[in-house]
């Protein structure tokens, strides 16, 4: 077929397309829509390489049998047809802008609709939720327009256009278009009509478009419910009434294009109690519902204020994304998002990189969630053409004049669908675009459109060559991925400043994020950062099925074949691609506690409360239950429901607590929620605070001369050390023991072995090439001196040995004293010299392989999550019983997983571990190597063995995946050290 090439015109943006509205439904008298929604599985398909090779389908003689089915709304990449493709910041496609490739995949889509002979007194329009990327409409073979923008609404009005009885609606969508290059958005690139198609039917008289806004005199405690009619069809008569549940609290005619209400005691809207009113707006046939919460947000000296109150955002950054559907979500996918949000504390979304869809910010605005709401705006992929810089090509489209409007368009889609939206309390003029004219601009007209929310960009750092920037429109010092170290520098500075955000922050990629903590306290301290949204809330993937193994598969970038592609950067959640939380939420979950204790007198028991709501006192909300455990054993508990604090406020309570000598005694206080809430139910556990009530001293492992004894003898290679069960076998040029027996039974099925490596995280993407570069991905042990001596029956090994990679020095110089009794216990202590010039070791340890049936776990450490240096937020110190399969993580994308951190002591099958100091250990089913090989969970193969780790440390993990590098203090980069572990296999 031929087309107006609309698609390569960045000047023709939308053909016959309505003025911008916000959004709604139209409702008749009896306040039922007087709309239809049109998706459906009844319609037709047709997918062609290219525009070309599209046949005449408009037409109402076109022979349609050749056409499939297909549900609308979808992705046809998600249906089996094109290809699936995961890129982050390269175009797939060449960089020519505005030109797109001829071969352009197309989808031809009809739909049959009936049109009664009343409705066809009415106007009618067709209303597109979304659309990827581009679209031509017809109506029985005549055309309608053209529209682009996918993430932001489309409406014709194709009254006359149709006819009493059946219509054909022929809708031509192109995968690529001129405005593709402004949506180069981090995930997978789906096409096709991925959100609801309504017909909707209005009087000839009506009001098209209209903006709530909520003023609130806090002195005098009231507030205003202003309505302005922005776009009026006709002159309808306007009543407008506003609503408190089923209390008609005022109406009144709108003359002038306004009304206006006044309410007294408002009920304020947050996010923690979201109250909304009801706003009508009547014509004499049509009946306009909007709900209004009432609040304000403004800045006061660097500080964001909702309500006049400081709020602090513990966000996330969520895409419609689904592994079954792609960019299509339904409601209940959404509200299922929403809930585990709530459960998990989050008050805050950024709606990244583009507007969620329609009824989002409306859910948003119900469920009490605060929106960062962002244009369909990203270019990212300007900065990595050939030749190309952040410094410089970066903003490319932020300066070019030819793509000045549809920024513009862009960012006025986004602000006037929403603008209603309570949720909504910054706009965000876009991601990753670099800065120029055209952003400037558009940011002018937002604030200039609303001067009652707070203006986001963070790519505002950013821009050409000789372009003198102004920023004086956004109104907070926004940031991705800023270091500790960064915000502290932002802070230390004297003079007036903006709020400080971070719209990205904690990559959330596989093992991870491990720096949650060190923000929070910032976040905390720093009355100016009103907080955070992490990356992201869902890994990104396609299901495909399950495997051979019953495993369900999730793919990532380059699953399907395709170029370019980014590999798993999109499995970067804090769930799984099916929502399945990942340990990284009940991170996050914790460190956004409502509540923060404080052991404010250890002697007289008294424990403050912090109040970290922003809104809502304690009382009637929450309670807490406490528990006081000693070496795991419950000692007293109880449940204290009689709470009181102002938000940000604190309270006292006093428990009697045991005498300070108790050692690995720890009071927990666990947080539970008091009375429903839309979302969450009472006794839903908000989270919790642990204390150890003694210092926990070091323990010697108490090592006695206990067994048979012992007698020793000497082979060239090994000392071998035997009573009537035991037979052990310590290599000489190993350094460990080769073999170890009882009553004939291998205890251990492979050598033990010294260990410094880990299969390498996502967080460790950057770090690993360092690492390998130090070889401790293939290291081995040089044993430079061994002796054994025999001595009542106990025989004591003496050991000095290296680490080194094959082709370079060694890093590790180490000294190891090994004892063992006549019961088998192996005392081992290691005095190590790390060579500094080497990077940070992912670990140091000693690894067994126990056989296979030892699926039996219990520990005293941080748990039941999976946990390290720097991530147990989640956990806290107790003693855990679980298995060894159920240690494992199941990133989709292997890595080390599972570990605990922290232990007194480890039991897996027989083998029992203590530690003079605390240590970490992960017992696994799949070996380093194979964690490390393989792409995907499902290929993992088994060991035959359990892999049993036990490391005097572990570094931590970070979120170096795109954030910061490793902390420091969570690095094992010791010069020297010291271990001493005693081992013991019981029977
Ligand atoms: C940011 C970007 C996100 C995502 C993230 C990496 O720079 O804004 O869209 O790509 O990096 O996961
Ligand atoms: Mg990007």
């Amino acid at each position: 077929m031929i087309l107006e090439k609309f698609y390569e015109n960045p000047e023709t943006l939308h053909v016959g397309t309505e003025e911008n509205r916000c959004f709604y439904m139209p409702l008749d008298l009896q306040e039922k829509e007087n709309a239809r929604n049109l998706s459906g599985i009844d319609w037709k398909f047709g997918y062609f390489p290219c525009v070309e090779a599209v046949p005449e389908f408009q037409r109402k003689d076109f022979d349609e049998e050749q056409f499939g089915r297909i549900e609308v709304p979808s992705c046809w990449q998600m249906l089996g047809f094109d290809q699936k493709q995961y890129t982050n910041i390269r175009y797939p496609f060449p960089f020519d802008p505005p030109y797109v490739p001829d071969n352009n995949p197309c989808g031809a889509y009809i739909k049959y609709f009936d049109i009664s002979r009343s409705e066809a007194k009415e106007e009618q329009f067709l209303y597109f939720e979304g659309v990827d990327s581009c679209f031509y409409v017809w109506i029985n073979g005549k055309f309608v327009g053209y529209s682009q923008v996918s993430h932001s609404p489309s409406e014709f009005n194709i009254t006359g256009k149709t006819k009493t009885g059946m219509n054909k609606l022929a809708v031509l969508v192109l995968k690529w278009c001129d405005g593709s290059y402004l949506e180069d958005q981090d995930k997978f690139r789906m096409s096709g009509i991925f959100r609801d198609v309504h017909l909707i039917f209005r009087p000839k008289e009506y009001v098209r478009d209209f903006t709530v806004t909520t003023p609130v005199d806090f002195a005098e405690n009231t507030a205003q419910v202003e309505v302005k009619l922005d776009s009026v069809v006709g002159e309808p008569q306007v009543i407008c009434e506003l609503w408190d549940k089923d209390t008609l609290l005022g109406e009144c005619e709108a003359k002038d294009g306004s009304a206006a209400f006044t309410v007294k005691d408002p009920v304020l809207w947050n996010a923690e109690e979201p109250y909304q009113y009801t706003l009508k707006i009547r014509t004499p046939e049509e009946i306009l519902v909007q709900k209004a919460g009432i609040r304000t947000i403004s800045i006061k000296d660097g500080v964001v204020l909702i309500n006049e109150r400081p709020v602090k955002f513990k966000g996330v950054n969520r895409h419609d994304s689904s592994p079954y559907t792609g960019a299509v979500v339904s409601r209940v996918d959404a509200m299922f998002d929403l809930r585990i949000m709530k459960e998990a504390n989050i008050n805050a979304i950024r709606t990244s990189h583009y507007p969620n869809a329609p009824w989002f910010p409306q859910l948003c605005s119900e469920y009490g969630f605060y929106l960062i709401a962002e244009a369909d705006m990203e270019s990212h992929g300007a900065e990595s053409v050939y030749g190309g810089s952040m410094d410089g090509t970066f903003s490319y489209f932020a300066e070019d004049p030819r793509f000045k409007a549809s920024i513009m368009d862009r960012v006025q889609r986004n602000v006037i669908r929403d603008k209603n939206c309570s949720s909504v309390i910054f706009w965000s003029l876009g991601n990753e675009s670099g800065y120029g004219t055209n952003f400037e601009e558009a940011g002018r007209w937002v604030k200039n459109q609303d001067p009652t929310r707070l203006l986001h960009y963070e790519s505002v750092h950013f821009e050409p060559k000789g372009h003198q920037k102004d920023e004086s429109m956004l109104d907070v010092e926004s940031h991705m991925y800023a270091s500790t170290q960064m915000i502290d520098e932002y802070f230390a500075q004297p003079g007036e400043k903006k709020p400080f955000v971070q719209c990205e922050f904690i990559h959330a990629m596989g093992n991870g994020p491990g720096d949650i903590e060190d923000y929070m306290q910032q976040v905390y301290k720093y009355d100016g950062f009103c907080g955070g949204f992490v990356w992201e809330w869902c890994d990104h993937a396609t299901y495909e099925g399950r495997a051979e193994n019953g495993k369900e598969m999730f793919h990532y970038g380059g699953d399907a074949g395709e170029f370019p592609h980014d590999g798993n950067f999109c499995m970067d959640g804090l769930v799984y691609p099916d929502r399945r939380p990942h340990e990284g939420l009940y991170e996050w979950k914790n460190a956004i506690r409502p509540i923060r204790a404080e052991l404010a007198d250890r002697k007289k028991g008294i424990i403050r409360l912090h109040n970290k709501l922003d809104f809502r006192n304690l009382k009637d909300y929450i309670y807490l239950r406490y528990e006081i455990k000693k070496n795991g054993v419950l000692m007293e508990e109880g449940i204290l429901d009689e709470l009181e604090a102002e938000p940000h406020g604190s309270m006292d309570i006093t428990l009697k607590l045991p005498a300070k000598t108790e050692e690995r005694c720890y009071l927990k206080l666990t947080y539970y929620q008091k009375a429903k809430d839309k979302l969450t139910q009472v006794g839903h556990e908000m989270g919790f605070d642990q204390f150890a009530l003694s210092e926990e001293k070091e323990k010697e492992p108490s090592f006695e001369n206990k067994g048979e004894p012992l007698t020793l003898t000497e082979t060239p290679e090994a000392f071998c050390l035997d009573n009537e069960f035991l037979h052990y076998e310590f290599g000489k040029k190993e350094g460990n023991f080769i073999q170890l027996e009882r009553h004939g039974e291998a205890l251990v099925t492979a050598p033990v072995e010294w260990n410094v490596y880990r299969a390498p995280t996502d967080n460790d993407r950057n770090i690993v090439n360092v690492w390998k570069e130090a070889g401790y991905d293939r290291s081995v042990v040089k044993v430079y001196g061994c002796e054994a001596k025999l001595r009542q029956g106990i025989v004591t090994i003496t050991c000095d040995f290296s680490i080194a990679a094959l082709f370079i020095q060694p890093f590790l110089r180490l000294h190891a004293v090994w004892t063992i009794n006549g019961n088998g216990e192996i005392r081992v202590t290691v005095d190590g010299k790390r060579d500094t010039s080497f990077p940070f070791l992912p670990r140091f340890g000693l690894k067994f392989c126990l056989p296979e049936k030892q699926q039996e776990v219990a520990y005293f450490g941080y748990g039941p999550h999976e946990s390290y240096c720097d991530k147990h937020q989640a956990s806290y110190m107790d003693v855990f019983h679980t298995t060894v399969p159920e240690l494992h993580r199941d990133y989709v994308r292997p890595q080390e997983n599972g570990s605990h951190y922290n232990c007194f002591t480890m039991k897996v099958g027989n083998l029992t571990a203590r530690g003079r100091k605390p240590f970490s250990f992960n017992a696994s089913e799949y070996t380093i190597e194979e964690l490390a090989a393989k792409k995907h969970n499902y290929e993992l193969e088994k060991a035959g063995c359990v892999v049993v780790c036990t490391d005097y440390k572990q570094s931590g993990v970070g979120s170096n995946s795109c954030g910061p590098q490793l902390l420091p203090q969570y690095r094992f980069d010791e010069e020297g050290f010291s271990w001493e572990m005693l081992y013991c296999f019981e029977s």
